[in-house]
């Protein structure tokens, strides 16, 4: 584990603590997996679990899987005695198969091939119990790509640091509507100079087409698609075998 890759995985979990509303985000997803009566989840891509607790307060069986142990670690130090496993969602397996997948903050994004796209919904589909639940979020790439914005500042504060990351993207669109991000953090905390932390990712977006087709060809029937800034689907593993 590198002190700079811990780091961010704390410079991240702070600021989305004030980006994100994760009480609302995970009422959403609660919605949806008690109309389903699911009870047993796992969530990939949790991060430093921010979801976690409220799951486990519900009274689901909560399971977290991330491929970063920087960010594991964040999330057992905040959740004792909650589960996370060190994993890559493009290649997992699961002993007891779960009543419903989930994928926040839009992880599946980290998906920008094809061919990781296909594995990870292989991986889910053997998760899953029959007509089990796959539900995440994506962007769309008709907003991201029609109205691309080049750079933009994000700021917060949390535990009275003061966070602002510069965001810069250009478009690649090798594989898939994907796009390079440097974002670079900058760390003001009283009494100490400002810090400076740069991070590199290429992140992908997804048509509702695309969606559609990679979750019919992967043995899902997709239940609904919503389209609120970001795509979210609500999928269900289909009886039978994949293609
Ligand atoms: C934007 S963060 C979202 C974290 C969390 N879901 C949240 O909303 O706070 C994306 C997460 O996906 C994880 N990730 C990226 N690629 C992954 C992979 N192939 N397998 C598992 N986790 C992955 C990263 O380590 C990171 O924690």
């Amino acid at each position: 584990m590198s002190a700079l890759h811990l780091e961010l995985a704390r410079v991240n979990h702070e600021m989305y603590q004030s980006i994100t509303n994760f009480e609302k985000e995970f009422r959403m997803y609660h919605d949806i997996l008690k109309d389903h009566g699911c009870s047993s989840i796992l969530e990939l891509g949790c991060g430093s679990g921010s979801l976690a607790q409220y799951f486990v307060k519900e009274g689901y069986r909560y399971i977290g899987l991330d491929k970063s142990p920087e960010r594991l670690s964040i999330a057992y130090e905040l959740n004792p005695g909650i589960d996370f496993m060190q994993g890559d969602m493009r290649e997992f397996t699961m002993k007891k198969p779960v009543d419903a997948v989930i994928i926040s903050g839009r992880s599946f994004t980290y998906m920008t091939k094809n061919k990781e796209v296909n594995n990870a919904l292989k991986c889910i589909y053997n998760a899953l119990k029959t007509k089990g639940l796959l539900i995440f979020d994506s962007f769309n790439a008709k907003d991201v790509f029609l109205n691309f914005r080049k750079d933009y500042i994000q700021r917060a504060e949390c535990n009275g640091r003061k966070y602002m990351r510069v965001n810069k993207n250009s478009m690649n669109m090798n594989s898939g509507w994907t796009w390079k991000r440097i974002a670079t953090y900058y760390i003001e905390e009283k009494g100490k100079d400002t810090r400076v932390i740069r991070d590199k990712t290429m992140l992908r977006a997804f048509t509702e087409e695309e969606l559609n087709l990679f979750l019919e060809l992967n043995g899902f029937k997709v239940l609904r698609l919503l389209n609120n800034g970001t795509l979210t689907v609500i999928a269900q593993k289909k009886t039978g075998s994949r293609n």
